[in-house]
């Protein structure tokens, strides 16, 4: 078992490359099983849960390639199955949404309920119902979703929140679908708006994506294709919020500042100085963080995934922040480490009440879920003394190369086995 150690203390500074975007890629990938003909997608992060969908693609028949430029070619022209294996959907929720890629393709499908990230309950039912509305027939039996139709038909679903899975699963599947299917109250997130961009390019009619009503007028085929996905605004919030935490001084390169506004405006609200043009985005403090208060929501709202990350900069911050959690009730499972490590947290439902304390101490800690490890990973860059974090797999689904990135910004971080000593001296 792998862990990651930090030494705090070191402002981070310098430059980075900021890598494509995590949840991009991956309902671009579900959506790469519609095509005929070999599809390219640029810029792909090298992270667990991309190969935990190539995988899946693989184990449904589709050729695929990984290669070492970041890149990754689909060639799904042969389905040879339509059932998704068990192991590789309780590992990842994203990989549920091949359902309506292979219900297009084949007319049915058999899927595992998704398992993922333990941040709170995760239903399926808007993509059911979504389903449904394209003329699905759909049952849940012995922990299988179960779908068939001889070919899907537009038809309209609402959703009752707007879920950024559901709205790209539903845009998917109804590419191929025959007449016009309307979403409403469709998620509004970046990797919807790409997605879109990418099944647009492969031959989809899609309008008004990136609103709250999405329509697509179903064609018969789509063609493989080269596509560049977004960079990751996660990976964006996440450095941004380090180099604010630790009083650095960072420049991202080949990021999108306009996906991130919610966290850059808290960030200003905060005393952080943020500036941007074309595709980079520089973050600088100059002074330990004031408290600010925030709520998740989606987006263009604070997203839920920056909410550790950003609670891990408060409990360093001068004053009480309030932050509360709108999205997923669970994403609160890492306060119990941050409190190990000294930091002033009352917690109640979905509220976390943060008193700001001057330092936090490095301690042995558990990263619960991914952005719970980012989290850890942030107290352990301005804890006192080293940080030892478990639960490196959780990193590793999200993070393309956390540990060298940062140590490449001058933050004192190795990975190493458990059972050795870290394999670099820490400063
Ligand atoms: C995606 C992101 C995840 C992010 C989340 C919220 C991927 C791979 N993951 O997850 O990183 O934290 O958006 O921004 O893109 N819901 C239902 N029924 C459904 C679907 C969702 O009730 O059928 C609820 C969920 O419980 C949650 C909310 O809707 O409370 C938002 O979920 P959703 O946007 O679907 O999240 P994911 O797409 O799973």
């Amino acid at each position: 078992m792998e862990k990651i150690y930090v030494s705090g203390g070191n402002r981070l500074t310098g430059e980075l490359r900021i890598s494509g975007s995590k949840n991009g890629t991956l309902a671009i990938m579900a959506g790469a099983l519609l095509a005929r003909g070999p599809t390219v997608l640029q810029n792909v992060p090298r992270i667990g849960d991309i190969y935990t969908m190539v995988e899946m693609l693989r184990q449904l028949g589709a050729k695929t390639r990984t290669n070492n430029d970041n890149s990754v070619e689909i060639d799904a022209t042969e389905i040879e199955t339509n059932e998704a294996p068990y192991e590789l959907v309780k590992k990842m929720r994203a990989s549920f949404s091949v359902t309506g890629s292979l219900l297009a393709r084949l007319g049915y499908a058999k899927v595992p309920m998704p398992g993922g990230c333990d941040i709170g309950a995760r239903p399926v039912d808007f993509h059911v119902k979504g389903l449904q509305a394209l003329g699905a027939r759909v049952s849940i039996e012995h922990g299988y979703v179960e779908a068939e139709a001889d070919r899907l038909r537009g038809g309209q679903t609402y959703l009752d929140f707007p879920s950024a899975g559901a709205t790209q699963h539903l845009m998917t599947a109804a590419c191929l679908a025959e007449g016009t299917t309307r979403i409403d109250n469709a998620a509004l997130e970046p990797e919807v708006v790409d997605l879109a961009n990418f099944l647009t390019a492969m031959g989809a009619k899609i309008r008004g994506a990136g609103t709250r009503t999405i329509k697509i007028e179903g064609v018969d085929e789509l063609r493989g294709v080269n596509y560049t996905v977004i960079p990751d605004r996660m990976e964006v919030g996440t450095f941004g919020i380090a180099a604010a935490a630790t009083g650095g001084d960072i420049t991202m390169r080949g990021a999108i500042s306009g996906h991130s506004t919610a966290v850059f405006q808290k960030l200003q609200e905060a005393g952080i100085r943020i500036n941007s043009d074309g595709d980079w985005v520089r973050v600088r403090a100059d002074r330990r963080p004031t408290a600010v208060d925030i709520k998740t929501m989606p987006h263009p709202g604070f997203p839920t995934d920056m909410q550790q990350p950003f609670a891990a900069m408060l409990s360093i911050a001068d004053g009480t922040s309030v932050v509360t959690e709108n999205v997923y009730e669970r994403r609160f499972k890492y306060i119990a480490e941050l409190q190990r490590m000294g930091a002033d947290i009352i917690q109640s439902g979905r509220t976390a009440i943060i008193k700001g304390v001057p330092k936090l101490t490095g301690a042995e800690v558990t990263a619960t879920d991914l952005r719970a490890g980012a989290a850890l990973i942030i107290a352990g860059l301005v804890a006192e003394g080293r940080t030892e974090i478990s639960g490196v797999d959780h990193i590793d689904r999200g993070y393309e190369a956390i540990v060298e990135k940062l140590a490449s910004l001058g933050a004192s971080i190795v990975r190493t086995d458990s059972d050795a000593q870290p394999a670099v001296k820490l400063a």
